[in-house]
């Protein structure tokens, strides 16, 4: 029984900063943000859309064609958790209406938190081949206004359904898995913003992807060769661009000439959208299946990659008519229907919010109807509603 990705579904908050003239605010070179870093717009949530809402807005994108008495598991891997104790897959799991007998948890470990869930939803779906499992990726990347990361900023979502015989991605057995304790990037619970070391972070970032992909390399008896294109977790393009050039060190013309452009069909979504932390990755899978002309049965390689740190290889195989599975005009216009905010407009937004809503008060949103969003906390309760 082959196992793996049968939906995708993908949001990100109506608003974006140009990197041009953040670039420009900054006093940098524009070419800096563009090439060096690789990366054209954000993302930028108000303070009405956080981990949980965005992971509901993900789902939405396919959940008429999930039979919702299947469901046994929903996973939200997040690194912008909403609530120290209690798992933001709770207020989803009522907004999706899953059943009760649903397990729901909450992961962390930096941007590898879907990739965990991922294994866990593969390993449960073998053993229950009858159910499926949600699992969501949603983060908000926020390293502060004038801050180094500030370019390497983004928000949103990726929710993608595990099921038995599935129809975009069959998940391979075998991976390869690399831990260390190390402070490459971490945000501790009184800050709102991430603590990065960004040089060590980058250093790291490719270490993990030496080692994990020749080691899978290793377990597979395969090389570069057998990958018809590898996505990477990218906090910014220009770092998968350079794991991506190791992976191709040497190999056959026609080799690298596939994995070079099938990568930048990856970087496509992600180049617009910015770091999207635990979704990172998914979101340029998506990027590829969208962007690309692969053919059916295709491997595609995955490199996952969380700070703290926490590196992992695998892989699948694409199956035939993937194409029917995928919304790549509704995707689009995901990043189309987006309005562009002058710098002084998204310094205001970026500032409010990093602060708590007053109790009580019932915040509004601009969100086009049908989507879900934070609207406040009433009795310290936090509220979702639907537009
Ligand atoms: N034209 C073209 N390129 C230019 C340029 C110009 N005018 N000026 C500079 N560049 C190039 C530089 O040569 C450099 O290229 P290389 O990386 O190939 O050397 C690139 O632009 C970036 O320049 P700097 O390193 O000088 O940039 P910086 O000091 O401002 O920091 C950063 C960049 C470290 C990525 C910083 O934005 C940051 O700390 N970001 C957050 C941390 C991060 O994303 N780390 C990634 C690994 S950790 C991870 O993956 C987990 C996660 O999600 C956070």
């Amino acid at each position: 029984m082959q196992v793996g990705i049968d939906e995708i579904g993908f949001y990100t908050p109506n608003k974006y900063v140009d990197m041009v003239d953040l670039a420009n605010a900054r006093n940098e070179d524009p070419n800096k943000y563009l090439e060096g870093i690789g990366q054209s717009q954000m993302s930028v949530a108000d303070q009405t859309q956080d981990a949980v809402s965005m992971g509901i807005n993900a789902t939405l994108g396919y959940l008429d064609h999930v039979d919702l008495n299947q469901v046994g598991l929903l996973i939200l891997g997040t690194e912008s958790g909403v609530d120290q104790s209690k798992s933001g897959s709770l207020f989803i799991k009522s907004a999706l209406k899953l059943p009760a007998a649903v397990r729901t948890f909450e992961i962390k470990e930096a941007c590898f938190g879907v990739t965990a869930g991922l294994m866990l939803a593969r390993d449960y779906v073998r053993l229950h081949p009858h159910h499926s499992a949600i699992v969501i990726g949603s983060d908000i990347a926020r390293y502060g206004l004038n801050s180094g990361g500030e370019v390497t900023q983004g928000a949103g979502s990726i929710s993608l359904l595990i099921k038995a015989e599935p129809r975009i991605l069959a998940i391979n057995n075998g991976h390869s898995a690399y831990s260390a304790d190390i402070n490459d990037f971490w945000r501790p619970n009184n800050s709102a913003t991430a603590l990065v070391d960004g040089k060590y972070s980058k250093a790291v970032y490719l270490d993990f992807f030496e080692r994990t992909f020749a080691d899978y390399q290793r377990i597979k008896k395969w090389s570069p060769a057998q990958f018809e294109a590898i996505v990477y977790h990218l906090p910014f393009t220009k770092m998968g661009f350079k794991a991506n050039n190791l992976a191709m060190a040497g190999q056959p013309a026609e080799v690298e000439h596939h994995l070079a452009n099938n990568f930048t069909a990856s970087a496509w979504f992600n180049r617009q959208v910015g770091n999207i932390y635990t979704a990172s990755l998914y979101l340029s899978l998506l990027s590829l299946l969208e962007k690309a002309d692969l053919a059916p049965g295709a491997t595609i390689g995955l490199f996952s990659y969380g700070s703290g740190a926490m590196g992992e290889f695998y892989s699948g195989q694409l199956v035939s008519g993937y194409q029917q599975k995928l919304r790549p005009i509704a995707d689009e216009q995901m990043l189309m229907r987006r309005q562009k905010l002058s710098i002084p407009q998204y310094e205001t937004i970026f500032n409010e919010a990093l602060k708590q809503p007053i109790d009580n008060v019932e915040l509004a949103s601009d969100e086009a109807a049908g989507y879900w969003y934070f609207a406040g906390t009433k009795n310290e309760v936090r509220q979702y509603h639907q537009k």
